[in-house]
Formats: C-alpha cells, sequence, structure tokens
C-alpha cells in the first residue's frame, strides 16, 4: 500500500481535486495499484465540508465526484503517507517546516513535482477566481497524477 497525501491551504479547492483526481484515474486503468489516498489543508477554517461547490462542479464534468471533507494537516501524516504534496510553494515550505527529519521531508513535494507538462509550477488558487481557473487545477492535477502513478509504478 503507497500513502498520498494533497494538502493547500483551506483542503476545499485544489488538494480534494488532487485526491479525487488520483483515485478517479487509479480506478480507470489499474486496479491492482494499491493506493491510500487522502487530501488536507494547512489550515483548520473549513474542517467538517465539502470541497467548494465550484470545484465539485469542474470535476463532476469531468466524471468525477469530489466527497472528501475537510482535514488540517497533523504531523501524524508522516507516518502514515509515502508521498505529501503541496500545492505550492507557501504550503511546501510549511511542510518543510513540520518535518521532523531528513526522511519525512523527502516525502514532501509539490503536486506538479511527476508532471511533464506543468512540472514544478504551483497550482494556483482559484478561490477568488472563476470558472476557467477551477478547470486549470483540473487540467495541472491530471497531467500531474498521471506522471505520479507512473513514479510510483516504476519505483514500487
Ligand atoms: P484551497 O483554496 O487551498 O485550494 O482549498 C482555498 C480555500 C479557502 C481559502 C483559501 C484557499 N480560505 O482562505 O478560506
Amino acid at each position: 500500500m503507497v500513502g498520498i497525501m494533497f494538502v493547500c491551504l483551506g483542503n476545499i479547492c485544489r488538494s480534494p481535486a488532487g485526491e479525487g483526481m488520483l483515485k478517479h484515474l487509479v480506478e480507470g486503468c489499474d486496479s491492482s495499484l494499491e493506493l491510500h489516498v487522502e487530501s488536507c489543508g494547512i489550515g483548520d477554517w473549513h474542517v467538517g465540508q465539502l470541497p467548494d461547490s465550484r470545484m465539485r462542479k469542474a470535476a463532476l464534468e469531468r466524471g468525477i465526484t469530489l466527497t472528501s471533507r475537510a482535514q488540517v494537516f497533523k504531523i501524524d501524516h508522516f507516518n502514515e503517507f509515502d508521498y505529501i504534496l503541496a500545492a505550492d510553494h507557501e504550503v511546501l515550505n510549511d511542510l518543510y517546516h513540520y518535518a521532523r527529519s531528513p526522511e519525512e521531508k523527502s516525502k514532501v513535494h509539490l503536486m506538479t513535482a511527476f508532471s511533464s507538462s506543468y512540472r514544478d509550477q504551483k497550482v494556483p488558487d482559484p478561490y477568488y477566481g472563476g470558472v476557467s481557473d477551477f478547470d486549470l487545477v483540473l487540467d495541472m492535477l491530471e497531467d500531474s497524477c498521471e506522471g505520479l502513478l507512473q513514479y510510483i509504478k516504476q519505483h514500487l
């Protein structure tokens, strides 16, 4: 079992979309790969909430239903997950700061670290944006999750 945790700021837009996208891609292509996928936020403002309705709508248009409930990042997540994926450089730095060892730090990457088209770019926060910003998040996450799956399969 490989554990993957997506992390953004509020856990209602980018990271739940990453969680949903990765689960969707695994369901569609490779049932033999056992992944445990979750998402969380650095901030606790939206704990317990479903993803933002605009994010859910944009995902549903691609056949992806987002059902996660917002939770906040906890230090214990370093023990429970192998890949801890940050939406942007601010979140990346927060996670680096929380890491208590080089091993924990080595689990932290940008969400786009394994992408072919968007490698090492931030996934821009769509919260104050429009429909096209939510679509861009999904485009970036689709490419990133495809790259991540390839990487995981090669490193099992
Ligand atoms: P996310 O977007 O980090 O992609 O979930 C945000 C959602 C809410 C807030 C910030 C970012 N907020 O400040 O409430």
